[in-house]
């Protein structure tokens, strides 16, 4: 049912997940156990999260084998240098012998230290340790340096990326050099007064469906790698619910002209992460 997007390194990847960002580590059992009740096979989580235990556990008490679940974990800022270190304890954490994808949390350019990283995640991948390896936060000329200074293309940049910041920039180049797309704060954290964004709620109300459902249908049928954050079950099987339906060329043009660019982040910028 959920549809698989194929990467640059022949691994596949389910589009729509579920991910854990601000889910609390005394939670994060429950929380994934019901994510993959309702049927999310693809859970997004990072070291910095401090939820990879309950996450592991629930991943490994739920019954289902191991290779039906995509399991991603990120590398957190301070560890560009010792990256080798940092997933075996991800993977102590975890409770697992491999996860699916490995991604570097955030470039830190004035660090300079993400080809040291990735160098060593090549190795990681090498190992089998990870299945895949990629970025998040990389802007262009991150992209290009990175691709550039190594043999290694990433098979997905995840970055911020919803209807009020479209990041056309960053997906072009990604585009250029195989790299898919993953979308973070991908319903604007549900921050907006949605009351404001008619493209969103006419086409609710026009599918019988709710802000969340189109916004999430919108980076699906845009190619793009989604995996929304609740800690509510009713709301996980309601974001799970979008393939029953498909928004018009007016309705995604419509969602598309409330691109703010740059004016629309509500996270950092990944230059001025530390
Ligand atoms: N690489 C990075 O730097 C980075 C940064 C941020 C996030 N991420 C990843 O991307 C994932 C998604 O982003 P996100 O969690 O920041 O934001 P999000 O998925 O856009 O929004 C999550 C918020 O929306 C609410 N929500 C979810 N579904 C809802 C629904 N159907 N109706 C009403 N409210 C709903 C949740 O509330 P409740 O929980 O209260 O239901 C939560 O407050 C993260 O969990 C994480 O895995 C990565």
């Amino acid at each position: 049912m959920i549809p698989n997007i194929e990467l640059n390194d022949k691994k596949s990847i389910p589009q729509l997940g579920f991910g854990t960002f601000l889910v609390e580590p005394d939670q994060a059992e429950r929380v994934v156990s019901e994510a993959l009740e309702v049927g999310y096979r693809h859970i997004d989580t990072a070291a910095f999260y401090g939820n990879e235990e309950g996450v592991g556990r629930a991943i490994n008490n739920s019954g289902i084998p191991r290779e039906e679940i995509f399991l991603t974990t990120k590398l957190w800022n301070d560890r560009h240098e010792d990256a080798d270190v940092a997933l075996n304890e991800s993977l102590e954490r975890l409770g697992m012998e491999y996860v699916d994808l490995y991604l570097i949390h955030w470039p830190l350019p004035r660090n300079n230290k993400y080809i040291t990283a990735w160098n060593t995640m090549a190795e990681q991948r090498e190992k089998g340790l990870t299945r895949s390896i990629g970025v998040c936060n990389f802007m262009p000329e991150h992209l290009d340096n990175l691709v550039t200074s190594t043999d290694v293309v990433p098979v997905v940049n995840q970055i911020e990326l919803h209807p009020w910041m479209q990041q056309k920039d960053t997906r072009a180049t990604a585009k250029k050099h195989g790299i898919a797309i993953e979308s973070w704060h991908p319903l604007g954290q549900m921050k907006k007064d949605l009351t404001e964004f008619p493209a969103i709620t006419d086409a609710a109300e026009a599918h019988g469906k709710s802000a969340a459902q189109v916004m999430i249908r919108w980076h699906l049928q845009n190619g793009l790698i989604v995996f929304p954050k609740t800690n509510h079950k009713e709301r996980m099987q309601e974001n799970f619910e979008v393939f029953d339906f498909e928004l018009s060329d007016d309705q995604m043009s419509a969602i598309e002209a409330m691109d703010q660019g740059d004016e629309g982040r509500i996270g950092f910028h990944p230059n001025e992460r530390e």
